[in-house]
């Protein structure tokens, strides 16, 4: 019987998202200061020698995704990229267990999708260098990247700068979903007239510097999306009042172009205290009480960085 490799793909958030401009591609130039919770999806694989891959969706957020063709996932297209890439004749059965929302901007299918790009170049391997995989990545979606690096940094471009920063200290947080999907480019589209942020706008060594918690210094800043996201899906609104109305809430915003929303809280206490009460008021929104990862979290929960 061939060994099961294991890889955690975690929730991504954006604690601030500005929009600083447009390419001609139509892409948005952004900045956003990203970390990574322990709430995720898991996948797990096993080798096989043919060449073929397989993938079987498991968990409590699969159900949209099983009746999807598997072959557009973005798990396989990882796989395929890797193999046309690396030249292996390998390939491998995979069950992604869903466990994150899908199309709820805390970056599942990219999370996924750089679980699997780990996942195989450790079963199969390979090795493939840092461009290969920056570009590879890339071309699986702007989110790929980050979620790949998998370390709190300060993201730009399109998504694919990525610069490393002092490692958070670990955030009691409580994600809710209220149980919509909303589309990306629909989100960027609706926010067309809006204008965008001015560049460099936040600096992490300024905002520290001066002593200030991590909630007061994002308070300087928010996620250009929101206006977009709130006017398509009003219940967002819902979920960031819900998440801002309980005791601790330090912090109640919006992740990448929603609708997941997170609440900071003072301590984990608070944050479980949260989601209990709220989830006892909204039984069809998904809630999960986490916390960041920070560099001891993430060496004992083997999640790797690239
Ligand atoms: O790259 P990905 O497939 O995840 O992006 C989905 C859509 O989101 C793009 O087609 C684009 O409309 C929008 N997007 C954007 N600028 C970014 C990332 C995504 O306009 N930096």
């Amino acid at each position: 019987m061939s060994a099961t490799y294991s890889e955690q793909a975690p929730a991504k958030i954006n604690l601030f998202l500005h929009v600083t401009g447009k390419r001609d591609d139509g892409y948005h130039l952004l900045e956003s200061l990203v970390c990574f919770t322990a709430t995720g999806d898991v996948l797990s694989g096993e080798c096989r020698d043919d060449g073929a891959i397989n993938l079987t969706i498991t968990g409590p957020m699969s159900a949209s995704l099983v009746l999807d063709d598997t072959r557009d996932n973005l798990v396989v297209r990882a796989a395929r990229l890797l193999q046309d890439e690396s030249g292996t004749a390998l390939g491998a059965d995979l069950v992604l267990d869903k466990r994150l929302p899908v199309a709820s901007g805390i970056g599942g299918g990219s999370a996924d999708a750089a679980a699997a790009i780990r996942l195989l170049c450790d079963m199969w391997q390979l090795d493939l260098d840092q461009k290969a995989l920056a570009r590879i990545s890339l071309t699986l979606g702007a989110d790929v990247p980050v979620c790949l690096h998998g370390k709190t940094c300060l993201m730009s471009g399109i998504g694919e700068e990525l610069t490393d920063l002092p490692d958070l200290p670990e955030i009691p947080m409580v994600l809710i979903n209220p149980g919509k999907a909303v589309s990306t480019p629909e989100i960027f589209k609706t926010r067309e007239d809006e204008g965008f942020s001015i560049s460099g706008l936040w600096d992490i060594e300024r905002e520290f510097s001066s002593g200030a918690s991590l909630a007061d210094a994002l308070s300087d800043c928010g996620n250009d999306l929101t206006l977009a996201a709130t006017s398509i899906l009003p219940e967002i609104c819902d979920v960031l009042n819900a998440l801002a109305r309980e005791e601790g809430c330090l912090l109640a915003r919006m992740s990448g172009s929603g609708a997941t929303c997170f609440g900071i809280y003072d301590t984990k206490e608070q944050a479980e205290k949260a989601a209990n009460a709220i989830a006892s008021q909204h039984v069809d929104w998904w809630i999960s009480p986490t916390q960041t990862l920070c560099e001891q979290t993430r060496e004992l929960s083997n999640i790797g960085a690239s």
